[in-house]
């Protein structure tokens, strides 16, 4: 039996927890507890209160000290493509003089330049790389990730892909359909081949699968087939929608109940009225939009309108790298027009969520002992400190996974 005793804490806090995801004003609702503790026994938080609370403790009891500190749930980035060779660095300088990331991809560059140097690289390589990208985000406070594929767009590197990021601990899902690879000769025949040839093997190991909906990549139609496909195996869906340009991605989601449409900058309010009424999780990706400079997605409007709305960092080499989810929150307070409770909500409970995990996105009893401690007596750094190294302790499932020094 391990128990862990966080004490004397400036602050928790935490979004409530109910049933299912939080919209609306309940968003906003985060219960803060001053001079706080927490107990974790076995990995799992056990009580949470205030330190006049705090039970006599028999047996052996690890203790961190929390004064000055704050404390929040393990945050969740339920959207991430970390299993990657190579980079872009030079695209990157390419867009900075004015290239678009249309006309790169177009031109055989983008997601198909590392297409090819991840084919290149082992399966030992593959997983290296998504260890050492779960690291850094471990060291900004994500305890828990969603890693894609579709940086192979052949059999052998997706499944390699997916099992990299099973192997380091990430919830895999399969994108199959994020561009077509030169050896098939459009997307319908590709479509065709990814579920023939590649489906039955990603669906033992992904959790959920999800398509590029984009001019140049897949249109509605053939997005409908592939996933509706995928779902028949057995996978949650997922969508890359409305990113550059709107056709017909949300309308899709909706039609097919997927778990989530991500990226949403170029969806307009009748977009934003069809999500509100439904189920379906609006994931926003502000660092992909500040990129590429895009415009932000509609986040306040989508949460008046009653949206569940979640935020993650999109982690990739072309359009986010970015490992942290407290920049994302930065940007959801000064760009999205969110609020920190908002913001913390949405890459916590929601975010969770949408990867379909209970046990994960608030600190409450029975909840897994994932935590963040702050280096501040104010939560709310999470998102004023600007890229600062606001993360001083990372508890994962009860263990310290992570101190600064
Ligand atoms: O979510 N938009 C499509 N996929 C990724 C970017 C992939 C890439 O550029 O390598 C995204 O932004
Ligand atoms: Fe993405």
């Amino acid at each position: 039996m391990s128990t862990l005793l966080i004490r004397d804490l400036a602050q928790l806090a935490t979004p409530r927890l109910g049933r299912g995801p939080l919209r609306g004003s309940a968003l906003r609702d985060i219960e803060v507890v001053d001079d706080a503790y927490v107990l974790v026994r076995d990995g799992v938080i056990d009580s949470v209160g205030r330190m006049r609370e705090l039970p006599t403790l028999e047996g052996e009891v690890e203790d961190i000290d929390g004064r000055g500190l704050s404390a929040i749930p393990g945050l969740v980035d339920c959207h991430t493509h970390p299993a990657f060779a190579g980079d872009r660095a030079g695209e990157f300088a390419l867009r900075a003089a004015g290239a678009s990331y249309e006309e790169l991809l177009a031109a055989g560059g983008g997601i198909l330049s590392t297409m090819r140097a991840t084919r290149e690289a082992s399966r030992a390589a593959l997983e290296a790389i998504v260890v050492r990208h779960r690291d850094a985000m471990l060291e900004r406070g994500t305890t828990t990730f969603e890693g894609k594929s579709g940086y192979g767009l052949d059999r052998d590197t997706e499944l390699a892909q997916l099992e990299a990021v099973r192997a380091a601990g990430g919830i895999p899902t399969w994108l199959g359909a994020h561009a077509v690879p030169p050896e098939h000769a459009d997307a319908d025949t590709y479509v065709d081949w990814l579920i023939e040839d590649v489906l039955p093997e990603a669906a033992r190991i992904a959790v959920a699968a999800d398509v590029f909906v984009e001019r140049g990549t897949f249109d509605v139609e053939q997005a409908r087939r592939y996933l509706t496909a995928c779902r028949a195996a057995g996978l949650t869906l997922r969508l890359h929608g409305d990113q550059l340009s709107e056709i017909g991605a949300v309308p899709l989601a909706i039609d097919l109940g997927a778990r989530s449409v991500d990226h949403l900058e170029a969806t307009g309010p009748a977009g934003v009225a069809a999500l509100g009424s439904s189920d379906v999780v609006a994931v926003l990706l502000p660092i992909a939009a500040l990129y590429l400079a895009r415009p932000m997605p509609p986040a306040r409007a989508l949460v008046d309108a009653g949206a569940v709305v979640a935020l993650a960092t999109d982690f990739n080499p072309g359009s986010a790298f970015c490992e942290s989810l407290p920049v994302v929150c930065t940007l959801a307070c000064t760009q999205l027009g969110l609020t920190p409770e908002e913001a913390l909500a949405a890459c916590t409970v929601n975010a969770a969520h949408v990867l379909a995990l209970t046990d994960r996105g608030s600190v409450a009893p029975g909840m897994r002992g994932d935590l963040v401690l702050l280096d501040a007596p104010d939560w709310r750094h999470l998102a004023y400190h600007l890229a600062g190294d606001v993360v001083q302790t990372v508890v994962q499932a009860g263990r310290v996974a992570f101190t600064r020094a």
